[in-house]
């Protein structure tokens, strides 16, 4: 992997024109939209989507671009609301992200065209993890099971491409009963009763969110290690700015592979 793949907005671009727009990818674990109304937005690898639960309880995900002139809907990034007013010119929407009103000067001409509605992406639910997709890819995202009772989540963020915050997820582990890796966001820890499964949110190229969801436990117990993920990340960084490459272990060997097959397919379609 090429020191540019780590801190140059073209191979995000590239991530985001092929896996980005391909893949089930996680927005957030379903307990943090836990109630009718609860909302949570991210910008998930370029795209700007937000998570909501409706009144009969259903989570979905939507495009966080208004139908009028496509700006951001949601601009805080969690919540709750009965409804979704564009801050721009008033635009309304309901939980389900269907279009409710506009002010009269701004107001379409038909108000019952389906294309006045917020986007819905294709949205699934695997062991209390909320994904989301912008095509329909052919299996449904499985994590292996049912967790334990939902703790919390932590939220770090850090300075480095979300490429470097996954080889450092993986550089230390080999699959086992204990560990796994789901391409391309999210690993999973067991030990004992408590399941950690961390989530990587690549924000910008050089910018990464880590969702440290905790099942089992209290989060708080886990803070250090957040904090430690964070400060190892950062230096390594440094060091992708410098070309030094990734440990070479089984899975990010993995990972890089399944990174060079979207970057060829990038190429072959650019
Ligand atoms: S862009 Fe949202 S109301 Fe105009």
């Amino acid at each position: 992997m090429k020191s540019e793949h780590y801190a140059h907005g073209d191979a995000f671009q590239s991530e985001k024109r092929t896996l980005f727009s391909a893949e089930w990818l996680p927005l957030c674990a379903e307990g943090q939209v836990a109630n009718a109304g609860d909302f949570l937005s991210a910008t998930v690898g370029g795209w700007g989507v937000f998570g909501v639960r409706d009144r009969e309880g259903a989570v979905r995900v939507l495009r966080n671009a208004c139908r009028h002139q496509n700006m951001q809907v949601v601009g805080a990034a969690s919540g709750n609301c009965e409804s979704f007013r564009c801050r721009f010119h008033g635009w309304t929407y309901d939980l389900q992200g269907r279009f409710l009103s506009a002010p009269p000067p701004v107001a379409p001409k038909d108000r019952e065209a389906s294309e006045l509605h917020l986007a819905s992406l294709s949205t699934s639910i695997a062991s209390g993890i909320v994904f989301f997709s912008l095509a329909m890819p052919a299996q449904p995202p499985g994590l292996g099971g049912p967790l334990a009772a939902y703790g919390g989540t932590l939220t770090t963020e850090i300075a480095c491409n979300w490429k470097v915050c996954v080889e450092h997820l993986l550089a230390e582990h080999t699959p086992s009963s204990d560990f796994s890796w789901h391409w391309p966001l999210l690993a999973v820890r067991r030990a004992g009763a408590v399941t950690i499964v961390e989530q990587v949110v690549p924000h910008t190229f050089l910018r990464t969110r880590l969702l440290t969801h905790v099942f089992g436990s209290a989060p708080d117990d886990h803070k250090q290690s957040a904090a430690t993920i964070k400060h190892v990340c950062e230096r390594l960084q440094a060091d992708r700015n410098e070309g030094k490459p990734a440990i070479a272990s089984p899975l990010v060997i993995a990972f890089h592979s399944r990174l060079a097959d979207a970057y060829a397919q990038d190429r072959a379609t650019t």
